[in-house]
């Protein structure tokens, strides 16, 4: 069960609100290449406008410029992009227009304040990268502070799953300012992600991949007493992973390059992990079992994928950066693939399936 409040524990009518998304976005020359994100972020927004939210202010980072500003990383793009999504949305204020969306090159002073005065009701503005500011990272409550006054904001929205699991000014210092409640993707993914480590339906397959087994540990080890079956591929079983515990499986056969370098797990391999996919009914996949950016090593992952997307009696759940961007670009393919959730969150999805508190929950005003 969720604990926190959310935005339907509260009255947003005729509110300023700050709401903190995810807006790390993949770019490549200026180009946005997912704007998943972007989109995960709709069904907050939809019901702030449509609740009478008087203006949604939205905060965000994108990579990791440290403290300065670096036009490669600016926002602008991803504002450009939400304007269009809204544009294509059903998402209509009261008089029956679709929001306006305006972007502030800064995220306090002045020129937010008059950005913001000028927005019409309703309106949607996107406030620069915080990560040009060095006391983002830093948490620092001043910082968070003159966000507030510079945009009037009444309620803080913590919609940004991805980035929960950081303590920064936007998820943690912000929280003790404002009253501070969850966004609808957070309620979603958290609940979801919780569900499976709390009560899943029994048989559990938990299928590990990628390159360092460091990451990966701490969710072997939560997922030990929990799963039925653990199978373990990629670049952590071509290294020689060595299983300790039985119901832990390691791919043993590969397929390699001209070199003799193992890229992707070997048919035996898929074959096993196909036939715990096809009895499980909780499956959480963290991690592709090749290298799927080069064909043909992508196979073993793509075929997983599939088996996993076709599957109508089983919660599904696939997190991790590369293995979510990977799953989403076999199901533009072949949309017909479903999955219980694909989660934003790369490290938050992580850190939570391995059973950390994560800071930018734990500020969250409790239910
Ligand atoms: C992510 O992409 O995982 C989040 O946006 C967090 O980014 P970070 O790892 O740079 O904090």
């Amino acid at each position: 069960m969720f604990n926190k409040k959310t935005i339907k524990d509260i009255d947003v009518n005729d509110k300023v609100v700050l709401v903190r998304v995810d807006y790390n976005v993949p770019m490549d020359g200026g180009e946005i290449e997912s704007d998943i994100r972007i989109r995960a972020s709709l069904p907050t927004i939809e019901y702030l406008v449509s609740n009478g939210a008087k203006k949604i202010i939205l905060i965000s980072h994108m990579g990791r410029p440290e403290g300065e500003r670096k036009p490669d990383l600016s926002l602008k793009p991803v504002a450009d992009r939400l304007t269009e999504i809204l544009n294509n949305s059903i998402i209509r204020t009261h008089d029956g227009a679709v929001p306006i969306v305006r972007f502030s090159s800064d995220v306090f002073g002045d020129g937010v304040t008059s950005l913001l005065t000028d927005l019409p009701n309703q309106g949607v503005m996107l406030l620069e990268n915080l990560r040009f500011w060095p006391e983002e990272e830093k948490n620092d409550a001043e910082f968070a502070k003159k966000i507030i006054e510079s945009t009037g904001a009444e309620i803080f929205v913590q919609d940004g799953f991805a980035v929960v699991h950081r303590a920064h000014a936007s998820t943690d210092a912000i929280c003790k300012v404002l009253p501070a409640v969850a966004g609808l993707l957070v309620e979603r993914e958290v609940t979801v992600l919780e569900s499976v480590i709390s009560e899943p339906e029994k048989p559990v397959l938990l299928i590990i991949g990628g390159a360092k087994v460091d990451d990966k540990k701490p969710l072997i080890e939560k997922f030990l007493p929990i799963a039925d079956n653990i199978c373990v591929g990629g670049k952590i079983a071509s290294d020689g992973y060595v299983a300790e515990d039985e119901k832990i499986y390691v791919a043993s056969d590969f397929v390699t390059d001209e070199n003799g370098a193992k890229l992707d797990i070997g048919a035996i391999a898929t074959r096993d992990i196909l036939e715990k996919i096809h009895f499980a009914k909780t499956i959480i996949w963290n991690g592709t079992v090749g290298l799927t950016e080069r064909e043909p090593f992508d196979l073993a992952s793509r075929t997983i994928a599939r088996a996993i997307g076709h599957k109508t009696d089983a919660t599904s759940i696939i997190c991790g950066g590369d293995t979510t961007g990977f799953v989403e670009g076999v199901q533009k393919l072949e949309p017909g693939l479903k999955y219980s959730l694909i989660s934003t969150g790369g490290g938050a999805s992580l850190e939570l399936l391995s059973g950390l508190k994560l800071p930018g929950l734990i500020s969250l005003a409790d239910k």
